[in-house]
């Protein structure tokens, strides 16, 4: 069965609650019935629940940004899975670069909310990406692999199915400067025999690779036709409902 596409918008730490709330409207009007591929909005923390309501009764799922390993407790400012649950949340994005280079996450954290998360029934959409410097230094394919590797540790092959990887080039976030279809196809493919090693070839099948880092409507049609990229994570597109939707549009067929 061929891998249907999922596009989710990562919203970042972006927004008010009222253009949150417009925001999600716009993309209910556009996209709600969208039937060919799956679609998710991920708004910050405080937004989730707002923009969960503007979203039901649509196709549209609503994601979180990251989370917490433990259920509940002494941990001052951080969020659970379950929380995220409560709050209508299907998916949540971990290992984000930005939460890796800006906050410093590292893999074995990483892993620990990967496992939480799944065991709580959130699916899980695992980012990986190599720096500039890495990528120069010709060890993006073994950054990317530890990445999946130490991220995924533990995970059975039950749960991997709810577990989406999205491979986004550190140096292409944000700056307009897009991997080129080749370079991409050339990452999603080595990951997804990553996979196959880990987890045999049936399931590296079925896994969903995103592919996010400056994604926009005019270079959509071009990544997505590409065999192992099956749906993009995107950043600052996903603030426009028009060009998100011009996203979607170049993923049908
Ligand atoms: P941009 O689409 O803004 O480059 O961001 C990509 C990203 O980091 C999505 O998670």
């Amino acid at each position: 069965m061929p891998r249907r596409l999922f596009i989710a918008g990562n919203w970042k730490m972006n927004t008010n609650a009222a253009e949150a709330v417009k925001l999600a409207k716009a993309v209910v009007e556009k996209l709600g019935k969208v039937q060919e591929m799956d679609i998710a909005v991920c708004p910050p923390f405080v937004y989730l629940a707002q923009v969960a309501a503007a979203v039901a009764g649509s196709r549209i799922a609503v994601g979180a940004q990251n989370c917490f390993y433990e259920n509940n407790g002494a941990f001052t400012g951080e969020i659970s899975a379950a929380m995220l649950k409560d709050v209508g949340c299907r998916y949540v994005i971990l290992g984000h670069s930005e939460r890796r280079h800006v906050i410093g996450e590292m893999d074995e954290l990483i892993n620990r909310k990967v496992l939480k998360a799944l065991s709580d029934g959130l699916d899980v959409i695992l980012a990986v990406g190599e720096l500039l410097a890495e990528r120069d230094a010709g060890t993006t394919l073994e950054v990317v692999s530890r990445q999946v590797k130490r991220g995924t540790e533990g995970v059975g092959k039950a749960e991997m199915a709810r577990v989406t990887i999205a491979y986004e080039p550190v140096w292409a976030i944000g700056t307009g400067r897009t991997a080129t279809p080749q370079q991409a196809q050339e990452v999603h493919a080595m990951i997804r025999s990553l996979l196959a090693a880990l987890y045999g070839n049936e399931l590296a099948q079925q896994i969903r690779i995103q592919y996010g880092g400056s994604v926009k409507a005019s270079n959509a049609k071009e990544l997505l036709a590409c065999p192992d990229i099956d749906g993009a994570l995107v950043g600052g597109a996903s603030l426009k409902a028009e060009e998100f939707a011009g996203i979607v549009a170049g993923g049908m067929k």
